[in-house]
């Protein structure tokens, strides 16, 4: 027998069964290398489709296709081995109708080997999600601020500050619930309201600029590590690693102009 323990990742039904009970720590990781970091940490680690605003430049999350997506969310799987892996399916790819859905979420569990996906909207979305779940595809729902619909929405703009419009989002919530997603993230909802729903279904929710009552929370991690310039109010800075990257870089430079660096111990002796 192996002396090796291998670690077992988190499964969709360890998340469910955590509805109501420790929260849920989830965190996104675009690479091997931040998946590392978050790994030991992280219930859960997101391989959100940020990506392209974060890691990529773009002005907003339509820009990430399926095969951008595919390219992360393996670099992730490489770099963890215990949180359990989900992968955004990026704007085109699932909407049309439940097959195209399906192939997309097929092609990321398979060539990723991740163990959910994550889809965008609610009631709207609830057949698509239950053909995916039916099949055997662990769906994690993602309703209120879904910033694939920002052009729709007329911006990044919290959900339900007008109450007229709670019914419509609980809604959302209890519907793709009810679909089987095992889970759902819940953005840019009024705080009272995110409560609310947290109450109303039976999986857990976990909250970006929702609650402190969500059964969860995520953040994108260089919101909370400090690497972006300007944060929105729900993010707190946990590290400032953007500053400290930017006097490492500026010493860097310095040494190179100076040449203090590479210093006798950075360079090969010969032999004689
Ligand atoms: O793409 C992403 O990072 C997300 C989170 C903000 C929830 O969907």
């Amino acid at each position: 027998m192996s002396a090796h323990t291998t670690v077992k990742r988190v499964t969709a039904p360890e998340i469910r069964a955590r509805k109501g009970g420790a929260p849920i720590v989830m965190l996104t990781a675009y690479s091997a290398l931040t998946a590392r970091l978050v790994d030991p940490h992280a219930d859960m680690i997101l391989v959100g489709d940020s990506l392209a605003m974060v890691e990529h430049g773009m002005e907003s999350t339509l820009g990430a296709t399926l095969d951008l997506m595919i390219l992360h969310g393996k670099s992730v799987m490489r770099g963890s081995s215990r949180a359990l892996v989900v992968v955004d399916m990026p704007f085109g790819s699932y909407e049309a109708e439940p097959r195209q859905a399906f192939h997309s979420a097929a092609r990321i569990l398979a060539e990723t080997g991740c163990t959910a996906v994550k889809l965008e909207g609610g009631a709207t979305m609830a057949e698509t999600i239950a053909f995916l779940t039916s099949r055997g595809i662990p769906v994690v729902a993602h309703i209120g601020l879904t910033p694939q619909s920002v052009m729709a929405f007329g911006g990044f703009k919290t959900q339900g500050r007008e109450r007229a419009g709670w019914a419509a989002i609980e809604a959302d919530a209890v519907a793709v619930a009810r679909a089987g997603a095992f889970a759902m993230v819940v953005e840019g909802v009024v705080e009272p309201l995110a409560a609310q729903i947290t109450q109303a279904v039976p999986v857990p929710t976990i909250g970006i600029g929702a609650s402190a009552r969500c059964d969860g929370q995520v953040l994108v991690l260089e919101d909370m590590l400090g690497f972006s310039a300007r944060v929105p109010r729900f993010v707190r800075r946990f590290g400032d690693l953007g500053a400290a990257a930017d006097r490492a870089i500026a010493d860097y430079a310095r040494a190179v102009a100076d040449r203090s660096f590479p210093g006798p111990e950075h360079v090969y002796k010969p032999k004689d």
